[in-house]
């Protein structure tokens, strides 16, 4: 490991890591001295202040961004003999959202420079499930690594089929969609999905320490996110079904009575994590503007090493708010292996990680739906590694990556 002008070796770097101030401390700490540590004030506070910055009529706050989409497909109906289709470039989470309600996953290729579906790739999908029987609900876009998907395009073709779309935002809080009219409109707003689902998992770009929500224009299905989010209790009488047992014999309503309708899930966000989610949402500005100066940086330092080194390739439909500096590395061409660079790096304190193996490789569900060719997905594991990228890293952590890294693949360090 190269050691630091005070002998002492250089800080590691993870690939992503959470950056907690004294606000942010100071937010959680007066949560532990109030009433509430469980759901309460704070996560109303939070889900106010994620429909102020998204846009969002409604937003429920829950456990974590698998708990935000499984709450997105029970909300939407999706059940067996349904299909969703997600990108086979993703976190296992966006797939198994469908199959915990028993549908079917319908894998969609990707765009193997920037891991992408785009409404192409989607359609062939789509087509496939169609094929096979099943009957497709709903598209599930994931914007990788910060940068959206196209969802003008992938939103026409869900209006066109009759599909919702629930947009997998777990990379992308703050990010900007560019309408064609030069509109910037933030992710989880509603513009083109139906929900949106968040994580703020430490690695993202606010931490809760676990925690997501989902965000929706839809009045009925925001009711029925928060029903299933808590066991499928319904407390509103007007939802009552039994009304002789909601009511005493003068017609007022029994003060304990709760019904359920459908059985939900314990999925409750607290208001500890909220309150550390809502201060760090204050911060998110602060945070995009580093992460967007670290990948611009990244982009120059990266530029001599090309054509084995690229960084990710950018869409012009999007601001991101960058989560992932997800580089592209011809290995086989530097003579390298993936395992090799990873671990040459780690031995210089540097942490990288893969984004990812692509789902539909997974024993599940190939033993579910046999070997699917989806090449796009095939190349875009073959070449993705994701460098350290957070807002406290230093300009020139960005330097010591990249040297470390032309090291690794034997290319001269760039200047
Ligand atoms: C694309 C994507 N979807 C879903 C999830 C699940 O989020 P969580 O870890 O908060 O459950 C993640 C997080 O790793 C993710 O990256």
């Amino acid at each position: 490991m190269t050691s630091s002008a005070s002998g002492s070796p250089p800080p590691f770097l993870p690939y992503g890591r959470q950056d907690i101030d004294q606000a942010d401390i100071d937010a959680v700490t007066a949560v532990l001295r109030g009433d509430w540590l469980t759901q309460g004030p704070a996560v109303e506070a939070f889900e106010r202040a994620l429909c102020e910055r998204t846009g969002a009529a409604h937003a429920v706050a829950c456990a974590n961004g698998t708990a935000a989409l499984h709450l997105a497909t029970l909300a939407l109906g999706l059940g067996p003999g349904d299909a969703m289709v997600v990108p086979a470039v993703t976190f296992l989470a966006t797939a198994n959202a469908a199959r915990y309600v028993g549908a079917e996953v319908a894998f969609a290729d990707v765009d193997p420079d920037t891991g992408l579906m785009g409404p192409e790739q989607a359609a062939a999908a789509l087509e496939r499930a169609t094929r096979a029987g099943w009957r497709v609900r709903a598209l599930a876009p994931v914007h990788f690594a910060g940068q959206t998907a196209d969802m003008a395009g992938l939103g026409a073709l869900a209006g066109r089929h009759g599909l919702a779309v629930i947009e997998d935002a777990c990379h992308a809080i703050g990010s900007l969609d560019l309408a064609p009219d030069g509109r910037a409109l933030p992710v989880g707003g509603g513009a083109f999905g139906t929900l949106t689902a968040f994580s703020f998992h430490p690695v993202k770009t606010i931490a809760a320490g676990e925690g997501g929500a989902v965000t929706t224009n839809d009045g009925d299905l925001a009711a029925r996110l928060r029903r299933f989010r808590n066991h499928g209790m319904e407390r509103d009488p007007a939802g009552f079904e039994d009304r002789e047992a909601a009511v005493d014999e003068h017609g007022s309503a029994n003060p304990w009575y709760y019904e359920m309708a459908e059985p939900g899930f314990n999925y409750r966000l607290t208001d500890l994590q909220s309150a550390l989610a809502l201060s760090q949402l204050t911060r998110l500005d602060a945070f995009v503007e580093r992460r967007r100066r670290l990948m611009d940086l990244y982009a120059e330092r990266l530029a001599p090493l090309a054509p084995l080194v690229r960084p990710a390739a950018r869409v012009p439909w999007c601001r991101p708010a960058w989560h992932l500096c997800a580089a592209r590395i011809d290995f086989a061409a530097a003579g390298r292996t993936r395992a090799r660079v990873m671990a040459d790096l780690r031995a210089q304190g540097i942490g990288t990680q893969v984004h990812y193996i692509p789902v539909h490789r997974q024993p599940y569900w190939r033993r579910r739906y046999g070997d699917l060719a989806l090449p796009g997905a095939d190349a875009h594991y073959a070449r993705t590694l994701s460098l350290p990228l957070f807002p406290a890293m230093a300009d020139a952590d960005v330097d010591r990556v990249t040297a470390a890294l032309a090291a690794a693949l034997g290319l001269p360090a760039p200047a």
